[in-house]
C-alpha cells in the first residue's frame, strides 16, 4: 500500500478513536454492562473507513480547511456502523462469534445486552449529531441523508421515494439465504446493506463542509450544485466495490487475517458477488467500479486525490 494512504488511514483511525473515546460513556458509568458492551465492539479495532471517507470528503469540499464538527460526525457514522455489525453477528442474523479479531458482543455480554448495545450506539450517534456545530439547514440535510441510508426504503414504491438502506439490505440478505442469487438481487442487496451507509459517509462530509463554507460571512464561492451529486456517485460506486471485495475476501482469506469467520458466506449460502460471477470477474467488477468512482471526482482535480487513494486502497485490502 502506498505510504501516504497508509498514513491517511492511520491518522484518520487515530482521530476517530479519540473522538469515540470522548463520546462513549466510560466503562464505569452505570449500568456497567451496556457501556462495557458498547466499548467492547467499538474499540475492538475496526478500520474506521467511514469516518475517514467523511473527513476527506469534507476536506475536499472545504478546500483544505477541515470543520471541527467532522470529528463528531465521523464518530457518529462509526457508532452506526458498529451497531450494524453487532446486530449482523447476532444468532438470529449471521450468527458469528468473531468480529474485529475479538469474540462478538453477544458471545461476551449475552444476546439481550448485545441487542441493546447496538440500539444504544445508534441512539448515541443521533444524540451526538444533535450537538454538532453546524448551521441548522445543513444539519437537517445530514440527518435526512443518514437516516435514509440506514432505513428500509421508505416510500420506495412512490415517485421520489428512498431506495432501501442498511436495514432493508440486511432483510433482503437474510431472505436470500439458500436461494439461487441473481445478478440483480445481489446488486440490490449490496447497494443497500453496505453501499448506502458508505455513500452517506461521503455525502454527509460534503454537506457539513458546504454548510459551513456557505455560512461564512461574505463567502463568495459558487453553490457548486453538482458537488453533492458527484460525491454520491463516488460513494455508490466505491461502496458497491467495497462489498464485492468483502465477499471475495470471505473466500480467499483466513479468519485470523480477516478478524471474522472466513468462508461464512459459502457455508450459509449467502447471495454474494462471487456466487454469481466467480472470484476473478468479481475482482474485475470491483476495479471497474473504482474507475467509475474516480471519474465522478474528475472536476475536483488535485483536491480529490486523498479520496481517490482511499477508494483504490479498498480494492487492494486483505482485511
Ligand atoms: C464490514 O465493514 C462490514 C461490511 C459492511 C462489509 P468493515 O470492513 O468496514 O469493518 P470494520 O469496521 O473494519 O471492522
Ligand atoms: C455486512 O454484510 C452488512 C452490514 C450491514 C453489517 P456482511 O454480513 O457481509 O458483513 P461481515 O462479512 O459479517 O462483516
Ligand atoms: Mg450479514
Ligand atoms: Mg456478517
Ligand atoms: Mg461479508
Amino acid at each position: 500500500m502506498d505510504v501516504s494512504v497508509k498514513e491517511l488511514l492511520q491518522a484518520g483511525a487515530a482521530l476517530t478513536d479519540k473522538a469515540l473515546e470522548r463520546l462513549l460513556p466510560s466503562p464505569d458509568t452505570p449500568p456497567h454492562s451496556i457501556h462495557r458492551a458498547m466499548r467492547h465492539s467499538t474499540f475492538a479495532g475496526g478500520k474506521r473507513l467511514r469516518p475517514i471517507l467523511c473527513r476527506e470528503a469534507a476536506r475536499m469540499v472545504a478546500e483544505g480547511a477541515l470543520p471541527e464538527a467532522v470529528e463528531d460526525l465521523g464518530a457518529a457514522l462509526e457508532m452506526i456502523h458498529t451497531y450494524s455489525l453487532i446486530h449482523d453477528d447476532l444468532p438470529a442474523l449471521d450468527n458469528d462469534d468473531l468480529r474485529r479479531g475479538q469474540p462478538t458482543c453477544h458471545v461476551v455480554f449475552g444476546e439481550a445486552t448485545a441487542i441493546l448495545a447496538g440500539d444504544a450506539l445508534q441512539t448515541l450517534a443521533f444524540q451526538t449529531l444533535g450537538g454538532i456545530d453546524c448551521p441548522a439547514p445543513a444539519l437537517v440535510a445530514i440527518l435526512q441523508e443518514l437516516t435514509g441510508s440506514i432505513a428500509t426504503g421508505v416510500g420506495a414504491d412512490l415517485p421520489g421515494g428512498l431506495p432501501p438502506g442498511m436495514i432493508g439490505g440486511q432483510v433482503m440478505d437474510l431472505e436470500s439465504e439458500k436461494t439461487r442469487p441473481t445478478a440483480e438481487l445481489v446488486e440490490r442487496i449490496h447497494r443497500a446493506k453496505t453501499g448506502a451507509l458508505f455513500t452517506a459517509s461521503v455525502v454527509t462530509g460534503g454537506l457539513l463542509a458546504r454548510g459551513l463554507v456557505q455560512s461564512e460571512p461574505g463567502h463568495s464561492r459558487p453553490a457548486e450544485h453538482d458537488t453533492i451529486a458527484r460525491l454520491r456517485i463516488f460513494g455508490e460506486k466505491a461502496g458497491l466495490a467495497f462489498q464485492i471485495v468483502d465477499d471475495v475476501l470471505d473466500r480467499t482469506q483466513d479468519s485470523a487475517q480477516l478478524g471474522k469467520t472466513a468462508g461464512k458466506d459459502t457455508a450459509t449460502d449467502k447471495a454474494t458477488w462471487p456466487a454469481v460471477y466467480g472470484i476473478e470477474t468479481s475482482v474485475q467488477h470491483a476495479q471497474a467500479l473504482i474507475d467509475d468512482a474516480f471519474a465522478a471526482l474528475a472536476p475536483f482535480g488535485e483536491a480529490a486525490e486523498p479520496l481517490k487513494a482511499l477508494a483504490l486502497s479498498l480494492t487492494a485490502r486483505t482485511s
